[in-house]
């Protein structure tokens, strides 16, 4: 099966463009041998030709192996700190914020920050949204949410920022207008410079640890002198000064 994972994952690489070998492997080969199992196939290389001649297979494949799972304002009292920075702090000494939100899914975390600039009445900010995932940017761009997915907003947020269509609930044209959503893979793409803050949350657990220690230096290089770095709820960093940051609190970091 070894082998057959090489093979998989160069494969990966040519044909999709992706960089499976970055990804933590068990959990990574669990995910797989479940998906191509569900698609009936009886090896990776019988599944990789499954992947290459039907779209419909590799959709599942991509969303299957990219764990899509997320929510507004997710971790409350961290995002809470993050708000304060954001409005307290980056807004007075930026002005214009540029602001990217790596790994996004559905959009639930830069709708979560607009909804933010939007309370606070912070104007000219820009948020630039990203994910390797093209189905799940679809939903971001469409804005339309259940239920079940808005559990951490009030019934306020819910009036002031969407408009209810057949039981779901579709996100404001106003925030939307804040958010540019972009394909973008944080293993193989360059990235944005001269950003005042970057969201990157519950997607470098899935990464090798070498990979992970790549992306956090990427990050430090994309953001300004004192912009700010958001990471998620179980990725702290425990050598931050080793990337050119300075902690702010467990989650938050400041670019030196
Ligand atoms: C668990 S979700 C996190 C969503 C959001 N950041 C949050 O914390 O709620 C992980 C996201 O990472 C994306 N992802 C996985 N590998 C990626 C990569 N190499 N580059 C960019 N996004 C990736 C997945 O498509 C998925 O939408």
């Amino acid at each position: 099966m070894e082998l057959e994972f090489e093979y998989f994952n160069e494969w990966a690489r040519d044909s999709l463009k992706l960089d499976l070998s970055a990804y933590k492997e068990k959990q990574l080969q669990r995910r797989i041998g479940t998906v191509m199992n569900s698609a009936g196939a009886k090896n990776l290389r019988e599944y990789a030709h499954l992947i290459q001649k039907d779209e419909k297979v590799r959709r599942l494949f991509l969303d299957y192996i990219t764990i899509n799972v997320t929510e507004f304002f997710r971790n409350k009292e961290i995002f809470q700190e993050f708000e304060t920075v954001l409005t307290q702090d980056l807004a007075k000494r930026f002005g214009s914020l540029r602001i990217w939100s790596a790994a996004c899914s559905i959009g639930a975390e830069p709708y979560s920050i607009a909804m933010i600039l939007d309370r606070h009445r912070i104007q000219g900010a820009s948020i630039l949204a990203t994910d390797i995932d093209e189905t799940i940017l679809g939903r971001a761009r469409e804005g339309l949410y259940r239920e079940n997915e808005l559990k951490n907003l009030t019934p306020g947020d819910l009036e002031r920022f969407f408009t209810q269509e057949d039981g779901h609930y579709r996100i404001a044209e106003r925030l939307k207008k804040t958010v540019t959503f972009q394909r973008h893979d944080l293993l193989l793409d360059p990235y944005e410079k001269n950003l005042h803050a970057v969201i990157c949350r519950n997607v470098t657990i899935y990464f090798k640890n070498e990979a992970k220690e790549d992306v956090y230096r990427r990050i430090s290089d994309a953001l300004v002198p004192g912009g700010v770095f958001f990471t998620g709820a179980t990725e702290s960093i425990y050598n931050p000064a080793g990337y050119g940051f300075k902690k702010l609190s467990t989650f938050l970091f400041e670019k030196v």
